[in-house]
């Protein structure tokens, strides 16, 4: 079985002291950074660009997991991966070649995720299975941090779990993750587990705290 994984998405984190909250969250234990890059086209917010990734990459070693929410992602892909992305995933509705996405992610010597969002079921990923180190289903309809896990994605999840069989693909979720729901979504089949809300409420002193809820109640989906 693969690890169970949190992945903090920073979209949440203090952005006029971000490379001290992102290692303050990494010191409590983490797993993943959640970078959650959004362009005002193909979600409907702008949240920040590779130069922040930049900008934030020595503050920890950790993996940094890359969401493109943006159209078209291919141009950019050189600059996400030079930024000091690990991973950089690209979502199945963001353009028409997700094939060709995907190779360029690879040729650049980064891991490679396809994302699919509420409305798109399991089997659009399919084909490009043996080309991908991540599947990650959306939660929430993207572009905004706060919002309600749709319980829908619970069968997306079944169904991904299913298609995915042996590879040595993670299955990641991303939004409205709480520790309230983290059970269920294990259950299903995910392991890793991105949290933006439920991971930096409360500030720095509730990071800890915040992590080891998610991870238990995340444990106790695979007892
Ligand atoms: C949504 C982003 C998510 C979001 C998660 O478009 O991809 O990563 O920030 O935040 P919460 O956990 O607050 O739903
Ligand atoms: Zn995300």
């Amino acid at each position: 079985m693969r690890p169970l994984l949190i992945a903090p998405s920073i979209l949440s984190a203090d952005f006029a002291d971000l490379g001290a909250d992102v290692a303050a969250m990494m010191a409590a234990g983490a797993d993943w950074v959640h970078i959650d890059v959004m362009d005002g086209h193909f979600v409907p917010n702008i949240s920040f660009g590779a130069p922040i990734i930049k900008a934030i990459r020595k503050a920890t070693p950790k993996l940094f997991d890359t969401h493109l929410m943006i159209a078209p992602a291919d141009p950019y892909l050189k600059d996400f991966a030079e930024a000091g992305s690990d991973l950089i995933s690209v979502h199945v509705e963001a353009g028409p070649h997700i094939h060709r996405s995907l190779q360029a992610i690879r040729a650049l010597g980064k891991k490679a995720g396809v994302v699919i969002c509420p409305g798109t079921p399991a089997a659009a990923v399919k084909p490009v299975l043996d080309m991908v180190d991540l599947v990650l289903c959306m939660s929430v309809n993207p572009g905004f941090g706060g919002q309600s896990f749709i319980p829908s994605v619970l069968e997306t999840l079944r169904d991904m779990r299913a298609l995915i069989g042996e590879r040595p693909i993670d299955l990641e979720i991303d939004g409205g993750v709480t520790p309230e729901n983290a059970a269920e979504i294990v259950r299903a089949g995910a392991n890793v587990l991105v949290a933006g809300s439920a991971a930096f409420k409360g500030g720095r002193a509730a990071y800890g705290a915040n992590i080891a809820a998610l991870r238990e109640a995340g444990e106790a989906g695979r007892r």
